[in-house]
C-alpha cells in the first residue's frame, strides 16, 4: 500500500517515527508531507532516513524548484494518514482551507483519509473542534480517537494522540476492505472463483507428517480480493490458523490427495481457479496406524508422487474458464515458471522467489512476478493484500 503520511506542528510528532516503521516493516511504502508549523517538532532529516524518500513541506522544492505535485499525490497514494493532526489543520480540513502543501493534497486526495488527532484534552473538548470532527466524518474521514486523560477541570478527557500501534491497525486493517484499482467493484459479480491455500500434510504415523512452511495468506489474501469485487468465492485450505474472509466459502482438507479431490470436483462449477497451495509433491506409500518407534538404526520412508492438480484442472479447462498458477522456486525461476506455465495449460503463472527477501512463505510481503502468453511483469515487494489485489487485477482482464 502507498501511504501519505501528514504530520501537523504537534509535540505528538515524534511518534509518526514510530507509525513509520511500523509501516515500512509491513511492505508499505510511506511518503511524508510536513506542515511549517510540523517542521518545529521533528526534522525532515528524519523522516526521510526513514522512509528512504524526500519529505514533502512546500509547493516547490527548495533545492531545484521542482513543483510537487499534490494531485498525483493524491492519484498515487492508497490511503493518507494525518497524525497527529492538530485542531488548526483539522479546523481548515473541514472547512476546505488550501494554505500549505499538506491541506492541497488532502483536498486532491482520491484515497481513504485517516485523522489521528492530538491536542490538549480542553481544545478537544471545545464544540468547535467537535463540530469539525464531525464535519470531517460526514466528508468520509476516518477519525481515530484520541486516548483518554484528564481536562484542567480534573474531569476525564481526550486529545492524546492514539499510540502509533493503534493507527497502524485501523489503517491497515481498512486497507484490507480496499480496492486499489477504482472502478472494479462489481468487476467480479456474477463470478464463481475457486482458490486453493496453504500446505498439505502427508501423514507418516499418527503424530508425524510431511509438510512446508505456507501459512495461506497469499491464497486467503486472494480469497478476500475476489469477494470484494463480488465474486462468489470457494477456497479450499490445507491446515493453516486464518480466519476465513467475509463473504468466502471455505472447505479445509489435509493432504494433496483430499486437496486434488476437492478441487477438481470444484473446478466445472467454477469460472476461474486460482492455485495458490503448496501441495506436497510426494507422499508417504504406506503410513503406519502406530507410531514408528525410535531405533538405532536410521528410517527409510518410501515416497510416491502425489496428483498434480494444476495439471488436471489444464486438462479440464473449457474455452470460458480461465486458471491461474503459482511457482515457488528457489533460484530467478522466470525459465522454469514459464515451462510451468505451458505443461498445466494456464492463463497466467505467478512466480515467487525464496531469493527475494520478504517474498514467499509466512511473510505479510511478497514480491512476485506475473508471467504470461503476452509477457512479463515484474512487482516490486508488497503486502500480500496488495499482491493479491495486482492478481485479480490481471484476472479481471482475463475475462474481458
Ligand atoms: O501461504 P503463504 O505463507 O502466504 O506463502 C505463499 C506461497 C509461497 C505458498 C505462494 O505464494 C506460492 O508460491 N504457492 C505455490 C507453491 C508451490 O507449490 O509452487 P510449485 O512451483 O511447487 O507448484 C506450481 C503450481 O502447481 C502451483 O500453482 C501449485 O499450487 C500447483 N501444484 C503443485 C503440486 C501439485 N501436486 N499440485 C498442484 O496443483
Amino acid at each position: 500500500m502507498r501511504i501519505v503520511l501528514g504530520i501537523t506542528g504537534s509535540i505528538a510528532a515524534y511518534k509518526a517515527c514510530t507509525l513509520i516503521r511500523l509501516f515500512i516493516k509491513a511492505g508499505h511504502e510511506v511518503q511524508t508531507v510536513i506542515t511549517p508549523a510540523g517542521r518545529e517538532f521533528i526534522t525532515p532529516v528524519t523522516l526521510s532516513t526513514l522512509t528512504q524518500k524526500p519529505v514533502i513541506t512546500e509547493f516547490f522544492s527548495s533545492r531545484d524548484g521542482t513543483w510537487h505535485s499534490h494531485v498525483d499525490l493524491g492519484l498515487w497514494a492508497d490511503a493518507m494518514v494525518i497524525a497527529p493532526a492538530t485542531a488548526s489543520t483539522i479546523a481548515k480540513m473541514a472547512t476546505g482551507v488550501a494554505d500549505n502543501m499538506l491541506l492541497t493534497t488532502y483536498l486532491s486526495m482520491k484515497a481513504p483519509v485517516y485523522v489521528a488527532p492530538a491536542m490538549d484534552l480542553d481544545m478537544y473538548a471545545h464544540a468547535a473542534t467537535q463540530r469539525n470532527l464531525e464535519r470531517l466524518r460526514a466528508d468520509g474521514v476516518t477519525v481515530i480517537e484520541p486516548a483518554s486523560g484528564f481536562l484542567a477541570s480534573g474531569l476525564e478527557g481526550k486529545g492524546r494522540m492514539e499510540e502509533p500501534e493503534k493507527i497502524f491497525k485501523v489503517v491497515t486493517e481498512g486497507a484490507a476492505h480496499h480496492i486499489i484499482f477504482k472502478g472494479e467493484a462489481d468487476a467480479l459479480k456474477g463470478r464463481r472463483i475457486l482458490i486453493t491455500a496453504g500446505p498439505t500434510h502427508e501423514r507418516i504415523d499418527p503424530v508425524r507428517f510431511i509438510g512446508n512452511h505456507s501459512s495461506g495468506k497469499m491464497g486467503f489474501a486472494l480469497a478476500a480480493a475476489c469477494a470484494r469485487r463480488g465474486a462468489e468465492v470457494t477456497l479450499i485450505s490445507g491446515p493453516v490458523a486464518l480466519p476465513t474472509p467475509q463473504g468466502v466459502q471455505r472447505t479445509d482438507v489435509t493432504t494433496a490427495q483430499e486437496m486434488y479431490e476437492a478441487t477438481t470436483v470444484a473446478f466445472p462449477s467454477h469460472d476461474a481457479a486460482i492455485l495458490c497451495a503448496a501441495v506436497a509433491d510426494y507422499t508417504v506409500a504406506e503410513a503406519t496406524e502406530e507410531k514408528l518407534k525410535r531405533t538405532a538404526d536410521g528410517l527409510i520412508l518410501t515416497l510416491v508422487p502425489t496428483l498434480d492438480i494444476a495439471a488436471a484442472l489444464g486438462q479440464m479447462k473449457t474455452p470460458a474458464q480461465r486458471l491461474v498458477g503459482f511457482a515457488l522456486e528457489t533460484d530467478e525461476g522466470t525459465e522454469s515458471a514459464k515451462a510451468k506455465l505451458r505443461k498445466k495449460n494456464l492463463d497466467f503463472i505467478v512466480l515467487n522467489t525464496l531469493l527475494d527477501k520478504g517474498a514467499g512463505f509466512g511473510t505479510d510481503t511478497n514480491k512476485v512476478t506475473l508471467i504470461g502468453p503476452n509477457g512479463t511483469r515484474a512487482l516490486p515487494l508488497k503486502s500480500k493484500h496488495d499482491v493479491a489485489e495486482d492478481i485479480i487485477h490481471e484476472l479481471c482482464a482475463c475475462f474481458d
